[in-house]
């Protein structure tokens, strides 16, 4: 159902709150907070010259990590406003409080077209356990909701889901940011619509963490490709030798029943038929958790049984090879999780042909290119195609709830239209 849109509301002179997902990956240098990547911020920045074009006061409210309804300075949203505001080209203010009257005197002091940030929602408990009184504290500081943070709308939190309520009841819309709209159609209409053949790359650690997801694009997809580490499950439920990979013993009867899906509904599902495994030699350090730390050596391509003593981590060569071809005749390609350990260079070669592969064929023949979220959207950012593809999704979890299916209550908050 399509949803309300900023584009569709007068908004001048309004107070617009615009929820956002600036839940950046931070780190601490000499004492101070750095931003790792700025894609979220960078994201949301139509949606904000869109808003201050109408004349808008727009009011930013956004989580920064989980500090547990307790203030906490190394998550204070101060350098995300900084730096928005070096993004934007324009002062962006801000204020260490989300609520109250210091927020309000914020707010009340916004001319049409600036933007404030308020201090980070997280920083009360109130916030995740969408308590209705302070969803209520933070609907006094607008007129409309609008909702840009696709990324956290599988939250059914205050600043997601009840104050966009509280603000209904006051007579205010609920509508749409421009990349919320993108996050829908992307993810929602053009893998509802898609043109053919529709080619799903599912990797990562888990079949069960990707079952849900599997089965419904099982009903739309021409072919599945599998790779991660969740391919040894399905070598295993083969009868095949996985080493010491990462297998979930007790999912092999939902690889299968997976496999039986797609062969009665006539897609292709391809397993990986090379992969490059590695010895583990034992450092003698333990980790935070007690656990030996190994090292990964003599990486090498393996076909067949997976030796006992060696794990695998990324598709071989030849399985690449087979990938590509189908992927380079695809008309939609959606990717979600990464080939291999791609952290590590030495098992990153898996999962940058196949992101090489996805840019071929978006570039050259104008294939639709969806990268669902996560590890996939880092792997592709790392070799530095994320511009080069149709689409990237700013959702982690979210995307991955919406692809399974599952109504996010972020967007079940927003007006239809
Ligand atoms: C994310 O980073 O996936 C979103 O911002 C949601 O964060 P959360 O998992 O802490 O709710």
């Amino acid at each position: 159902m399509a949803k309300l849109s900023v584009r569709d509301l007068e908004l001048t002179g309004k107070r617009v709150l615009l929820r956002v997902d600036y839940n950046v990956p931070m780190e601490e240098k000499n004492g101070v907070m750095v931003i790792n990547d700025t894609t979220r911020i960078k994201e949301t920045l139509p949606t904000l010259e869109l808003l201050r074009a109408k004349g808008a006061r727009v009011v930013l409210a956004a989580h920064l990590g989980r500090p547990d309804g307790k203030r906490e300075s190394s998550m204070s949203l101060a350098p995300v406003a900084a730096k928005l505001g070096e993004m934007l080209g324009r002062p962006v203010a801000f204020v260490d409080e989300t609520v109250g009257d210091k927020a309000e005197a914020a707010v009340a002091a916004l001319k049409d077209g600036e933007i404030l940030l308020l201090e980070n929602v997280r920083f009360h408990a109130e916030e995740e356990a969408n308590d209705p009184a302070f969803a209520a504290r933070l609907a006094r500081l607008a007129d409309v909701y609008a909702n840009d943070a696709f990324g956290a709308a599988h939250r059914a939190h205050a600043s997601t889901s009840g104050a966009a309520q509280a603000i209904r009841a006051q007579g205010g819309p609920c509508v749409a940011g421009l990349l919320m709209e993108r996050e829908l159609k992307f993810l929602g209409d053009e893998l509802d619509h898609p043109a053919r053949p529709f080619v799903v790359i599912l990797g990562g650690a888990k079949v069960s963490d990707k079952i849900k997801v599997i089965d419904r694009l099982l009903d739309k997809a021409d072919t599945v490709l599998i790779g991660g580490a969740m391919a040894y499950t399905f070598k295993l439920a083969h009868g095949g030798k996985t080493g010491k990979s990462l297998v979930e013993k007790d999912h092999t009867g939902t690889a299968l029943a997976a496999e039986a899906k797609a062969a009665k509904k006539g897609v292709k599902f391809l397993l990986p038929t090379d992969t490059v495994i590695a010895d583990l030699k034992d450092t003698g350090k333990l980790n935070k958790k007690g656990r030996p730390v190994f090292e990964f050596v003599n990486p090498r391509v393996n076909v067949g049984d997976i030796p006992d003593d060696c794990e695998g981590f990324d598709i071989g060569p030849e399985t690449t090879k087979a990938y590509a071809a189908v992927i380079a005749g695809a008309g939609t390609i959606l990717w979600n999780g990464p080939m291999g350990m791609f952290e590590d260079p030495r098992f990153a070669t898996g999962t940058n042909a196949v992101a090489q592969a996805v840019v071929a064929a978006t570039q050259d023949s104008g294939a639709k290119s969806i990268i669902g979220g996560g590890d996939s959207v880092k792997a592709v950012n790392k070799a530095g195609l994320g511009d080069k593809v149709t689409f990237a999704s700013t959702g982690g979890g979210a995307s991955l709830e919406f692809l399974e299916g599952i109504p996010l209550p972020g967007v079940l908050a927003l007006d239809d239209k």
